[in-house]
């Protein structure tokens, strides 16, 4: 198939990368010249493994192509995808300003019948919305067909995910469009859902929303777990036993946060009350996660009593591991707190600093190594569980803190892990690990 990508953001380069990958001639389309040039050298310019390689592979075997010549990339397609962003509005609600400008250039530029497949997250009713849109301005006798087939892949197993993802959801009015679709991806041999495109953009938000109140309702036993004194990892993996609830989505943390749970949570309050409907378990998903952020400074106020001057290694700044992607991460929240209560902030990321450093607050410094972070440090908080630091963070904290003093906001460590090495340790919703002084216990570092 000739296939073009509109957006070259997280979802259309993992998206036109993996259809060349599998055979198709794929032109990736973006407005960012400096972007294009680059990619069309095997350059991503997202942080995501295995990307680079893939699309180096393709370019060479000469069905991946990039263009900022949007004449160029829609004319003479088979199927259009829209990956465009939609990102939050003040009120919460998508803008879909981009959406309505990657309609208006394809309207310009096909010369032949077409399926377009929107891959951004939209509220309902936006795909219907845009093929009138479309169809509205067409001057030439083309006919225009609109999927909506919803993404589902995470950030740092993006390319995994879409080799071996859950489903692949089809929204179509058109039966024999959605098979054209189906057939693009056979070799995938992910299964098919195939259903209407209002149900498609709504199994999107339901999805997002069931997960982040999956992650909610985990920091919600969590808190209980801390004031009774149970181990919330226990209790989640004694849940996850049951096959109705499953063990996925139950890690208790400092909440959840990236480029998608947080907005298209928010987007879904805002499309409900736009019915005159209360969504009130999205809502209190939202609410259980922003008191989340706030745990991991409320103990170590606690412990210390404050935190003026305190040296704080801040451990990790991206929304999760292997990804250097900073937006909503639990990062931007605590560091604002902690500078509040004044304290003096050393943070490192193995990928995340270079973007960090345009969302954070600017009073931060940044450390070039893990070892350069934990370097008399008072205390450490431990945001994001990278391989690289969990991996040595003990043995580091032992050798180069002040004290090994430890607050993890993504419970790494075994408890009895820290205990042997007589660390200092709070984690969330489990009994604090307390480091002590007078007397030596096993490996006391
Ligand atoms: C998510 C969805 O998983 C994906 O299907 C959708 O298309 C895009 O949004 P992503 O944001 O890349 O993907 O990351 P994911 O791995 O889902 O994690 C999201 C956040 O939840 C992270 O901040 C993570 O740390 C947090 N999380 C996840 C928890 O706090 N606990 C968990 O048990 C799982």
């Amino acid at each position: 198939m000739n296939i073009s990508v509109l957006g070259t953001g997280y979802v259309g380069l993992v998206t036109g990368v993996c259809l060349s990958e599998i055979g198709h001639d794929v032109t990736c389309i973006d407005i960012d010249q400096d972007k294009i040039n680059k990619m069309s050298v095997g350059i991503s310019p997202i942080f995501e493994p295995g990307l680079n390689e893939l699309m180096l592979t393709n370019i060479n075997k000469g069905r991946l192509h990039f263009t900022a010549d949007h004449h160029q990339g829609l004319a003479d397609k088979d199927i259009i995808y829209i990956a465009v962003e939609t990102p939050q509005k003040e009120d919460g609600s998508a803008d879909l300003r981009f959406i309505v400008r990657a309609a208006k250039d394809i309207v310009c530029h096909i010369k032949k019948d077409v399926i377009v497949v929107i891959k951004s997250t939209v509220p309902v009713g936006t795909n219907k919305f845009i093929k009138e849109l479309i169809l509205d301005n067409l001057t030439k006798d083309i006919k225009v067909d609109i999927i909506s087939n919803p993404e589902f892949l995470r950030e740092g197993s993006a390319i995994n995910d879409t080799f071996y993802g859950d489903r692949i959801v089809i929204g179509s009015e058109n039966e024999s469009a959605a098979s054209i679709l189906e057939e693009v991806y056979k070799p995938f041999r992910v299964p098919v859902f195939k259903t209407d495109i209002y149900s498609a953009e709504m199994i999107k938000y339901a999805s997002n929303a069931f997960l982040a109140a999956k992650i909610s309702f985990i920091n919600e036993m969590a808190h209980i777990c801390d004031k009774v004194g149970a181990n919330i990892d226990d209790v989640a993996k004694g849940m996850g036993q049951d096959k109705r609830i499953g063990p996925d989505f139950l890690s208790a943390g400092i909440g959840y946060g990236g480029s998608c749970f947080p907005k298209d949570t928010q987007a879904l309050v805002k499309m409900a009350e736009d019915i005159q409907y209360k969504p009130i378990i999205t809502k209190a998903a939202i609410e259980v996660n922003e008191c989340q952020q706030t745990l991991l400074v409320e103990k170590a106020k606690k412990y210390f009593g404050n935190l003026l001057g305190k040296r704080l290694a801040l451990l990790g700044l991206t929304y999760k591991p292997n990804t250097d992607d900073v937006r909503g991460s639990p990062a931007i929240p605590i560091s604002k707190q902690l500078l509040k209560e004044s304290a003096e902030i050393i943070a490192y990321d193995p990928a995340g600093i270079g973007k960090a450093r345009t969302i954070l607050p600017s009073r931060i410094q940044y450390a070039g190594s893990l070892d350069e972070a934990l370097l008399n440090a008072d205390l450490a908080f431990l945001l994001t569980e990278w391989n690289e630091v969990t991996g040595s963070l003990l043995r580091k904290a032992c050798q180069l803190m002040k004290e090994p003093i430890i607050f993890d906001g993504r419970n790494c460590f075994s408890l009895d892990e820290v205990r042997k090495l007589n660390i200092e340790y709070h984690s969330i919703g489990r009994p604090p690990v307390l480091r002590v002084k007078s007397h030596h216990l096993g490996q006391d570092c």
